[in-house]
């Protein structure tokens, strides 16, 4: 990626269909306390874990055009593995600002297991995937890659950050495949931005230690290496929230981000 330097504003866009970018915002915002952050979910289509790679890719290409029109974006972080690997890196050909995104951390695992069975999460646009489906592929001689794809495990993610109450039954049925298997995976990779938000719920219903990995270390990392973080620009915080439609869930949503210090909560017209 092109080496950029940040313009005045000291914006990051952060983008997900839904809520599961805020485990990445969690994770920045303390890193980087000195920026504005646009979050914007895309609540129309969501979710994505079903809808194909051209449809995320050309929805991307309009969302960052708009917002780039409207604000002087510095970075842009896709915060959801399914958009992230259905548009990275192509999309970086359209716009000037550097965007990074998330992946399912594979390699990672590849290092952490010892058993040499993997689980992987993640949705089904995200599986089936050339780039990941190349990856198990080139693992398969020597270690196990066991997957699920789940729409409603992205689902139930979205009720529990929501404050509803999600029955713990409903996510043990999602893994009933695993329960059958003769080794289970000791590492298991959540490939899916909205995950660690159940990450209790799934330690309580799979086998004791294992090994939860997600894309947040890497976000980091890449963060640094492409962003210069200028400290002293700015002297008045605005956090932007966008959703792209308007639904019962609303007001539960501005409420949370509000909590989070989003000051702004707005209909993206799209
Ligand atoms: N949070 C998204 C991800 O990381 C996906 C959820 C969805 O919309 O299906 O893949």
């Amino acid at each position: 990626m092109k080496k950029s330097f940040l313009k005045p504003q000291n914006t990051i866009f952060i983008f997900d269909s839904g809520l599961g970018g805020i485990t990445i915002y969690n994770y920045i915002k303390n890193i980087f306390f000195n920026i504005n952050f646009i979050y914007l979910l895309d609540n129309k289509y969501f979710p994505y874990g079903n809808k194909s790679k051209n449809f995320i890719f050309q929805r991307l290409i309009k969302i960052l055009k708009k917002i780039s029109y409207h604000y002087n974006i510095s970075l842009a972080i896709i915060a959801c593995n399914t958009a992230s690997v259905s548009s990275l890196p192509k999309i970086r050909n359209y716009f000037t600002f550097p965007i990074i995104g998330v992946n399912p951390v594979i390699n990672l695992a590849i290092k952490k297991t010892q058993n040499n069975v993997i689980g992987l999460l993640a949705t089904n646009t995200t599986l089936r995937n050339d780039k990941i489906q190349k990856t198990i592929h080139f693992f398969k001689k020597k270690y196990e890659i066991k997957t699920i794809s789940s729409s409603k495990l992205v689902l139930l993610a979205e009720k529990k950050i929501l404050g509803y109450d999600i029955i713990i039954n409903e996510i043990k049925k999602i893994f009933k495949p695993w329960y059958a298997l003769k080794v289970f995976p000791d590492t298991i990779v959540l490939g899916c931005t909205h995950f660690p938000l159940i990450l209790n719920e799934l330690k309580i219903i799979l086998p004791q230690k294992i090994c939860f990995l997600d894309s947040k270390k890497n976000i980091i990392l890449t963060f640094k290496k492409n962003m210069n973080y200028n400290s002293n620009i700015l002297s008045r915080k605005k956090n932007i929230v966008f959703y792209t439609k308007k639904n019962k869930y609303i007001k539960k949503i501005k409420n949370l981000f509000f909590k989070k210090n989003f000051t702004v909560f707005s209909n993206f017209i799209l």
